[in-house]
């Protein structure tokens, strides 16, 4: 299922619930172990990225059962109960596994070593590596700071009081994740918001995570009891169908259970501000997580400029947000995302190579992107350098092509979206995987 061809036209329609939110399943799967008792989960993720996170910690002797669809039964350890893994933990292409894996790793008394894929064995660790470094741990990396990952067990850790210097959900959790096993008080401020997953997953495990504005905090020496999880579905993925839905005329979507915590929903602010109709209906709380159904109509859309506040809270979007753009009236404009580069691919050159291959004016900068907005797209051939979220971001630009688009390298679609070929096609995309 490596290229996607999808033809011209088309609406979206239907009620859809695309899969559980890829953030919350790592994180269900790495407490549960942790924590003392058996945790349930339902909604699970079953994507390659959190399967790599599910396989880690049975490498490392948690008993984790897969019951059905979406339904995970993990016997947790304890903090203290981990066991060596036979040889290197393999993440896959996920960013998220690695990196808070390495949080947790730092704290165990045996050694162990973190690899991945191309992608993976490409992007910056030292941000994880370095801050926890400063608490005591021993951890090897590549010259260039990139994975391979060696941990070097056994090394006692001390609390901290670090100062993000970009807004990372994925290193301030590593580092409070290594505040469990840390010596008094670690704590981690952030330069914006960024997704808070794991303080309130923490918290419905039992462990205090205290909060004074940008200020998170735990306090090491303590314990996790299981709990159970129910994983909603994830905006993320949602949010193809939101772009999708409001280029194509005549479309109408509904988007089941989605998770709408608010460190996620910028994509919505965005489209919002654009002119998309999103309306976020029957709000409601499942499992410590804010959920809704998504309702999307199309719409006309129109060029902005996107509020920087916003761009942390919608990091994984910009490649869909890209394809609206490229259908909205006048430029849209993006700074302050130079974070983007260092996403599974660079998503500012790959989009903005994909966005001139099919006929879209773009000019890049280091920390965005300026689009200019017209008709749509004029058809062609773009490679979405093994990067999932570029690749379901083309899929939708059909919707507002005047000729098929290929689409090359799209396996990693199953990292975050299985079945998305097949959810797509019901919904009225006309895509061919082959
Ligand atoms: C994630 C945090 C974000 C995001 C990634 C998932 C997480 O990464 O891009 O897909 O689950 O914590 P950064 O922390 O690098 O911004």
């Amino acid at each position: 299922m490596n290229t996607f061809t999808v033809q011209p036209g088309g609406t979206l329609s239907g009620v859809a619930r695309v899969p559980g939110d890829k953030s919350i399943s790592h994180r269900s799967i790495m407490l549960g172990a942790l924590a003392e008792g058996e945790t349930r989960v339902s909604g699970f993720l079953e994507g390659a990225d959190c399967l790599a996170t599910l396989e880690a910690f049975r490498a490392m002797g948690v008993p984790i059962e897969r019951k059905g669809p979406g339904e995970v039964v993990i016997q947790g350890q304890g903090l203290h109960g981990l066991q060596e893994p036979d040889g290197p933990l393999d993440m896959g292409n996920s960013g998220t596994a690695m990196r808070l894996l390495c949080g947790v790793l730092a704290g165990q008394a045996f050694d162990s070593e973190l690899i991945g894929d191309e992608s993976l064995t490409r992007r910056p660790m030292r941000r994880v590596t370095d801050p926890l470094a400063r608490m005591g741990a021993q951890i090897e990396t590549s010259e260039a700071g990139t994975p391979p990952l060696r941990i070097r067990g056994g090394a006692p850790l001390r609390g901290t009081d670090h100062v993000l210097q970009v807004a990372s959900a994925q290193v301030k959790s590593a580092i409070l994740l290594a505040g469990l096993w840390a010596e008094g008080k670690t704590c981690v401020t952030e330069p914006a918001p960024t997704r808070d997953h794991t303080e309130r997953m923490l918290n419905g495990f039992g462990c205090v995570v205290t909060r004074d504005g940008p200020k998170a905090c735990v306090t090491g020496g303590g314990r996790l009891q299981a709990s159970s999880v129910d994983v909603p579905a994830d905006i993320s993925s949602a949010a193809f169908f939101l772009v999708g839905a409001s280029i194509a005329t005549g479309s109408q979507m509904r988007l089941a259970h989605v998770g709408i915590n608010p460190t996620r929903t910028g994509v919505i602010d965005i489209l919002r501000l654009m002119g998309a109709d999103i309306r976020v209906e029957n709000q409601r709380e499942a499992g410590g997580e804010p959920v809704a159904d998504i309702e999307v109509h199309a719409a006309p859309l129109k060029g902005i400029e996107i509020p920087t506040e916003l761009v942390p809270l919608a990091i994984d979007e910009f490649p869909a947000i890209f394809v609206a753009a490229a259908c909205a009236e006048g430029e849209t404009v993006l700074t302050g995302a130079e974070e983007l580069r260092v996403k599974e691919s660079d998503r500012i050159q790959v989009m903005a190579d994909g966005l001139q291959a099919l006929g879209v004016q773009c000019t890049v900068q280091p920390d965005g992107i300026r689009i200019q907005g017209g008709e749509g797209f004029s058809g062609g051939e773009v490679d979405s350098h093994g990067d999932h979220r570029i690749a379901m971001s083309f899929a939708m630009a059909g919707l507002r092509s005047s000729a098929p688009i290929r689409i090359r390298d799209c396996a990693n679609v199953a990292t975050s979206f299985p079945g998305f070929v097949d959810l797509a096609r019901t919904a009225g995309l006309a895509l061919e995987a082959a």
